[in-house]
């Protein structure tokens, strides 16, 4: 080939196998540098990451992280854990675990410990710092925010709307206003979290979140990009993160810690170094099972897992996630996942659908019926994904930041509510191209009512009783 027309080009970058294309389809190749306004941010209040580093104001709040411990070790317990640029001492918290982060990201260190919480407001002292968890009584109703995909700068990815959706300044504006309110108990990025490298993305993003919104549960989900920034396999070099950093400065409680020589202490499970025979980087460098979660918060249930990993692998732990539902018997369970389709990296069937489908069929499962609903993103796009004759059942939630040839420009969040006997999902749509920009309106009303009182703002996907009902599923 000599010469190629666009449309040449486009029609020969189809017919490459999804390991030759350079970048997952539907985005394109960053700029290879940090915004300038990122670069003055940081040169004002130091480099993330740097010890000097002041953050924004100056003050350093606790880098804290809040998750619920796997299901399977009661609905008390819950993961606490903070993340410093330094090594440090707590003389008021017992941290289990006090280490420099491992493989990547190295430059972060993580304390964490599992404790017992009373439902109600749980007190405690952190470094100095007060620091109170709220823990739903179980079954009792919970509310959340979920979005996936969330860009803000192109030096990876071209995050095309972060100007136009003002990515960065908005969604930071509406996490603290909607974690103002008191009744709010959980935050969830469903992958591709910040199209993040080296950490600096993350840190700058999360230094300015609230200390109200990091001392709710947090549900961070791992998608392509967090395991190969450029989106896939194929383009995977040394310097990506398989979601090794990502599982330390976000994390969880998961299968990982139940498994020999791992426990509550030694959570994570680091037998895969990514480096080790010269590097493989063109498949996962990672556990799956660092990524597997299951748990209950109030009445709802939550099962978690990376696409990266292999379904025979993960199979026998969703079996178990399923064991316990039936035990803990939730009202709705949320598959939560990252990708919708098993390309750029997700293994044979991974995809949250294909996940789901599986799930149904096997004897372990299938008595979850309709009540099992997903959520995925990878597709930059937000709308009800699937549904069947009792409703639905699939949510995209892709839209926040990044474009998507399959939709128009949007971004929004998902507002999920299940107080007051129902289990609701309402989506907002800050701005999009046919509504145009309803930040301020939203953000407005949120600021004065919570998302609870701005629903009318929203578009309702999901509203479904808690009751179960008998004809669709038995609980014993
Ligand atoms: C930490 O553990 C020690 C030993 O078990 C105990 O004496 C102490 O009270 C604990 N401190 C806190 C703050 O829980
Ligand atoms: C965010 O808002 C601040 C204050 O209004 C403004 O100075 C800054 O330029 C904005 N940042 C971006 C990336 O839009
Ligand atoms: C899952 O399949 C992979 C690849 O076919 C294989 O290497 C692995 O041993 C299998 N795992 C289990 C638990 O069967
Ligand atoms: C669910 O639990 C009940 C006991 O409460 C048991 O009889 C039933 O077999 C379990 N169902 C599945 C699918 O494991």
């Amino acid at each position: 080939m000599v010469a190629l027309s666009r449309s040449g080009l486009v029609a020969a970058l189809c017919c490459l196998s999804a390991e030759l294309r350079p970048f997952a389809l539907g985005v394109s190749s960053g700029t290879g540098v940090f915004e300038p306004w990122l670069e003055e941010l940081w040169a004002t209040e130091g480099r993330p990451g740097s010890v000097g580093g002041s953050g924004p104001g100056g003050a350093k709040p606790l880098e804290l992280r809040i998750a619920k411990a796997l299901g399977s070790k009661g609905y008390n317990k819950v993961r606490i854990s903070v993340i410093g640029q330094e090594p440090q001492e707590f003389t008021d918290f017992n941290f289990t675990y006090n280490e420099q982060f491992k493989y990547r990201w190295t430059e972060n260190f993580l304390h964490s410990a599992l404790v017992d919480l009373q439902p109600g407001a749980n007190k405690f002292s952190i470094g100095g710092q007060q620091v109170v968890v709220d823990l739903p009584a179980e079954d009792e109703g919970i509310r959340g925010v979920l979005w996936s995909d969330p860009c803000f700068s192109s030096k990876y990815i071209n995050c095309k709307y972060a100007d136009r959706f003002q990515t960065f300044n908005h969604s930071i504006a509406m996490l603290n206003a909607a974690f103002a309110d008191q009744s709010m108990n959980m935050f969830s990025i469903l992958g591709d979290n910040f199209y993040d490298q080296t950490g600096e993305l993350s840190k700058t993003f999360f230094d300015r979140l609230s200390p109200e919104v990091k001392r709710r549960f947090m549900l961070i989900v791992s998608g392509n990009h967090d395991n190969w920034v450029c989106g896939g396999p194929n383009c995977g070099t040394k310097s990506d993160n398989f979601a090794i950093g990502q599982m330390q400065y976000y994390p969880s409680d998961t299968v990982a810690s139940t498994l020999a020589p791992q426990s509550d202490s030694i959570f994570l499970d680091f037998s895969k170094d990514p480096d080790a025979n010269g590097g493989q980087y063109n498949s996962f460098q990672n556990v799956g099972t660092n990524f597997l979660v299951y748990h209950k918060l109030g009445n709802i249930g939550f099962l978690g897992f990376s696409g990266a990993a292999e379904f025979n692998d993960t199979l026998p732990h969703f079996k178990e996630a399923c064991q316990y539902f039936n035990e803990s018997k939730p009202a709705t369970v949320f598959l939560l996942g990252h990708w919708n389709k098993d390309n750029d990296g997700a293994r044979p069937g991974m995809s949250v659908p294909e996940v789901r489908t599986e799930l149904l069929k096997l004897p372990e499962c299938a008595f979850l019926g309709d009540r099992l609903k997903y959520m995925d993103g990878h597709q930059h796009c937000n709308f009800v994904h699937d549904k069947d004759a009792t409703g639905p059942f699939g949510f995209m939630i892709g839209a926040h930041g990044m474009d998507d040839d399959s939709c128009e420009a949007q971004a929004g969040f998902l507002f999920m509510d299940s107080t007051k006997g129902r289990v609701r999902l309402h989506y907002f749509e800050t701005a999009s191209e046919s509504r145009g920009d309803r930040f301020e309106e939203i953000l407005a009303c949120v600021t004065s009512h919570g998302l609870a009182g701005c629903t009318q703002l929203a578009d309702t996907w999901l509203d479904i009783p808690v009751a179960v009902q008998e004809s669709t599923i038995e609980w014993v």
